[in-house]
């Protein structure tokens, strides 16, 4: 076992190469090893020829049925090669760790086997999800859910916050299925939004543009009319708030704040 290896964890962002950070590129280039998951077909030869000590993490991400063995098994794999080989740089697509628990597990394992270990931090779909719907998600506060998290779990929002909810396309699914047909998602999440949504309350479908000069695709639709929209592997769920913004009177009492400074 190598004494001072490490491991790094870094993200590609979500358009290409525009997003890589300098730090994330050095850390590509320099090091003995790059392990990648990434989605991005021009991403994974742009890594390979960059480093030529890199190796894609597909053939391990496919070989369970179940996402949580492929995650672990990645894990493990990411740890044994950095006590073979020293220096090492997984990569990640967007954040390495929004929606993305591989790159902390491995770092937290690496940590306790007593290896430097960090996660670099890139740009999320919630990031260019901000820059294209104009959102500041302080101001109304914001939630992000998986999509089966929040519904099995019936997690509780304030629909007067902005709400995301990511993997909308594969509710209920723990698997990796190359096609899924997500009407019964669909309908199960009008089902659980209609307690606190009007049915034609304004939802959106977005996907950030994956390369420079493309546009992001934004579409809108009423909450009842969900199960007619076609998700995609890269469909974030944006749900805006309410128009509900009744603030608590004795608070802003308590508070000594003027209601006109609101
Ligand atoms: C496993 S998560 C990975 C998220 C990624 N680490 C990030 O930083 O955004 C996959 C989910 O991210 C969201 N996502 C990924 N790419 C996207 C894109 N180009 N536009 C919008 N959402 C995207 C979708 O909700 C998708 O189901």
């Amino acid at each position: 076992m190598i004494k001072n290896a490490s491991l790094v964890v870094v993200g590609t962002g979500i358009k290409f190469l525009s997003h890589l950070t300098v730090e994330a590129r050095a850390y590509i280039e320099q090091s003995d090893k790059v392990l990648f998951l990434v989605n991005d077909p021009g991403m994974k030869q742009w890594i390979s020829k960059t480093n030529p000590q890199s190796e894609s993490l597909d053939f391990l991400y496919s070989k369970f049925s179940l996402r949580k063995y492929c995650y672990q098994a990645i894990t493990e794999y990411i740890l044994q090669t950095v006590k073979e080989i020293k220096h090492v740089c997984v990569v990640l697509y967007g954040h390495p760790c929004v929606f993305a628990q591989i790159g902390i597990d491995a770092v937290n394992l690496a940590k306790k086997e007593g290896f430097y270990a960090k996660l670099l931090p890139g740009i999320s779909s919630a990031d260019c999800l901000f820059s294209d719907l104009l959102i500041d998600p302080g101001s109304h506060g914001c939630h992000s859910f998986e999509a089966t998290d929040f519904l099995l779990y019936k997690r509780k929002f304030d629909p007067r916050s902005h709400l995301i909810l990511y993997q909308a396309d594969i509710i209920g699914v723990l698997g990796n299925p190359r096609v899924h047909n997500n009407k019964k998602g669909a309908e199960l999440l009008i089902r659980y939004l209609s307690d606190f949504y009007t049915l034609n309350h304004k939802v959106i479908l977005y996907e950030a543009a994956q390369y420079p000069s493309f546009e992001a695709k934004i579409e809108q639709y009423s909450l009842g009319s969900l199960m007619e929209a076609a998700f995609s592997r890269i469909t974030t769920l944006y749900i805006p708030p309410c128009n509900n913004n009744e603030y608590d009177h004795k608070m802003l009492e308590e508070l000594g704040i003027n209601a006109f400074d609101l």
